[in-house]
């Protein structure tokens, strides 16, 4: 049943929307050299982006719930870059995520990431909701790119489907 107060996105949409984000990075003139996708959600994204911008996926995952099921106020790392984050110093990064929606994810991936002395960290998102921000970006952080603006609603992503033939008959239908 489609619930208007939802977005539905196809993977058209999404490959759509990351070949605009490739365009605005390209004419900004900000040459990643590697890539740091946020698990899982900005590994789809970054493996797209990838088609147009041929640069290295590094990937790191976060979790915000214990061993016993219990929410953190800290995320934790369940993945890291290790021994690559050796190799950030100097590095032009682009971190990519699906969605920014509390930001506190995004501010700790970044902290993380500025902590290795890389020359330049950027962020790209396929969608930004609009809403008060939990987190924030560092200072350092001067470039920032959304595919789309949303309102504060639940976003139902393709590859969360468990019958994509019904999740892209919603998403048909929402237009
Ligand atoms: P942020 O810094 O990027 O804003 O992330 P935040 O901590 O607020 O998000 C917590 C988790 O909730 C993230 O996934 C994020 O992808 C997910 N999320 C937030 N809003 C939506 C939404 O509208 N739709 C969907 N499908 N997910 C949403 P995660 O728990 O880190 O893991 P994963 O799902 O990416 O694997
Ligand atoms: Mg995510």
């Amino acid at each position: 049943m489609l619930d208007h107060d939802k977005y539905y996105f196809t993977y058209a949409d999404i490959h759509e929307t990351v070949r605009k984000l490739a365009e605005q990075l390209q004419a900004s003139g900000f040459e990643p050299d590697v890539m740091v996708a946020i698990g899982t959600g900005g590994f789809i994204p970054a493996r797209i982006l990838r088609t147009y911008i041929k640069k290295p996926i590094l990937t790191v995952g976060l979790a915000y719930y214990d061993m016993d099921n219990r929410p953190m106020e800290i995320p934790q790392k369940v993945q890291w870059i290790d021994e690559v984050q050796q190799k950030l110093p100097g590095k032009r990064i682009l971190l990519v995520d699906e969605v920014d929606d509390s930001r506190a994810t995004l501010e700790y991936c970044l902290r993380e990431l500025l902590a290795s002395r890389p020359l330049e960290v950027a962020v790209m998102v396929l969608h930004n909701k609009r809403k008060p921000k939990r987190g924030s970006l560092p200072p350092e952080v001067r470039r920032y790119w959304a595919g789309e603006e949303l309102e504060d609603r639940w976003v139902y992503y393709p590859w969360d489907a468990l019958d994509i033939a019904a999740h892209e008959a919603l998403a048909r239908q929402a237009r």
